[in-house]
């Protein structure tokens, strides 16, 4: 049996904040968490849940950073040819980086190439990070030539036919029915997305000229979705900026998750959700690469509290921070993640307190603070997955003096 000491940090299932100075993690053969004891002498290090990334491409980490316009124009003259090209050549570096910042978890987007989400799934598989993976449906605009070339009819049989083959692979990672935003999708292909049981995860209301666009379907932007019966629990919608009081309400009432996504929302000039609205339903946090520049979760934390205090004096607290990027995202994807309880995967990142703090902590909510404000991979002293500890990428050994 493996033991694991450090302060703990963490919130609980019952809604509450559990914090031991002195705690050790007891771990079973199994990689959960058996029992949690005091050893004194651990104040060293935090020990805090991983995070879970509620959404995120991986084709796009090739490149994040590269400003391309406003979303549609983004995605045209950028995402959609890198998109095009990628069957999940990059999909190790992908989760290794996402690892490497603490996150242990979540829903994620491969290419609309089916070889694209087996990659994904497999590595995936391969590090031990859970969750979905999900294929772009895409019966219009679409940039795969092999479709572009079938009438919209056959297109969009050939893209249902491919996802249930996807479907056949699911283990324990799952695959999410993924249209990718209701402008790429016909009603036709959105309808037959509805009818499969599995997980749901698309954008809505990210851009203005989008929303306009798709309100041409239909009352509002999330009525498109209802129609097709794709707004239920197990859903997640990504960014929800423009979002209307009435459709708040409905995505709350569906149960469905909202992933907001603010390292994205100020990298394309999307706007800045209303966190409060969001705070009364289910909330998760997304980094969105490769909208988002990094795949770090302390990024997208740091960037949600700035832009809310910029636009309306107010910030979410530290807690409400590291409960979306951890048991918010946990919830949203089905996973026993984001507590570290007795029963629970030893799933954890494993924080040098010094790399954070100079000096003391006052209070829990202080600490917190300072996690949420300072902290990043330079402080990431080791992720734990299933108990086991992952090895961490690290910088490679080129000469760059001689
Ligand atoms: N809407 C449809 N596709 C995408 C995408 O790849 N990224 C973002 N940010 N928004 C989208
Ligand atoms: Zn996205």
């Amino acid at each position: 049996m493996r033991s694991i000491r450090g302060h703990l940090l963490t919130p609980t299932s019952r809604g509450s904040w559990r914090e031991e100075r002195d705690a050790v993690l007891h771990v079973g053969a199994d990689g959960r968490i058996e029992s949690i004891g005091r050893s004194a002498g651990g104040g060293r290090h935090l020990l805090v849940p991983g995070f879970v990334d509620a959404h995120a491409h991986v084709p796009q980490h090739a490149i994040c950073g590269v400003p391309a316009g406003r979303l549609l124009e983004w995605l045209r003259r950028l995402v959609f040819p890198r998109e095009a090209r990628d069957r999940g050549e990059g999909a190790e570096r992908f989760f290794r980086e996402a690892l490497r910042h603490g996150t242990v978890a979540g829903a994620f987007y491969s290419s609309a190439w089916p070889e694209s989400a087996e990659a994904c799934r497999a590595a995936m598989e391969r590090l031990g990070v859970r969750g979905w993976i999900g294929m772009p449906l895409m019966d219009l605009f679409t940039y795969r030539p092999d479709l572009a070339r079938l009438p919209l009819r056959a297109r969009t049989r050939r893209v249902i036919g491919e996802l249930e083959s996807v479907l056949r692979r699911d283990g324990r990672v799952r695959t999410a029915v993924t249209p990718r935003f209701a402008l790429s999708c016909s009603d036709e292909l959105l309808e037959a997305a509805g009818s499969f049981p599995q997980p749901v995860q698309t954008h809505i209301s990210e851009q203005p000229d989008e929303v306009s666009a798709a309100r041409r379907r239909g009352r509002d932007y999330l009525a498109v979705y209802e129609r097709a019966g794709l707004v239920r629990r197990e859903s997640i919608y990504a960014h929800g900026i423009w979002l209307t009081a009435s459709e708040w309400t409905r995505l709350r009432r569906a149960g469905a998750t909202v992933a907001h996504c603010p390292t994205s929302n100020l990298f394309l000039g999307s706007g800045v959700m209303d966190w409060k609205a969001a705070w009364k339903g289910h909330v998760a946090l997304g980094t969105d690469v490769g909208a988002g520049p990094s795949l770090s979760m302390y990024d997208v934390m740091r960037a949600s509290w700035a832009s809310h205090l910029a636009k309306s004096g107010t910030a979410p607290s530290a807690r409400m921070l590291l409960e979306a990027a951890t048991v918010g995202g946990a919830c949203a994807i089905g996973e026993p993640l984001g507590c570290l309880e007795p029963g629970r995967p030893a799933t954890l990142q494993v924080l040098d307190r010094d790399a954070i703090l100079a000096g003391e902590a006052d209070s829990l909510d202080d600490l917190l603070s300072r996690i949420v404000h300072r902290g990043g991979a330079h402080a990431i002293r080791a992720v734990y997955v299933d108990g086991k500890k992952v090895k961490l990428a690290t910088a490679s050994g080129a000469r760059y003096e001689s």
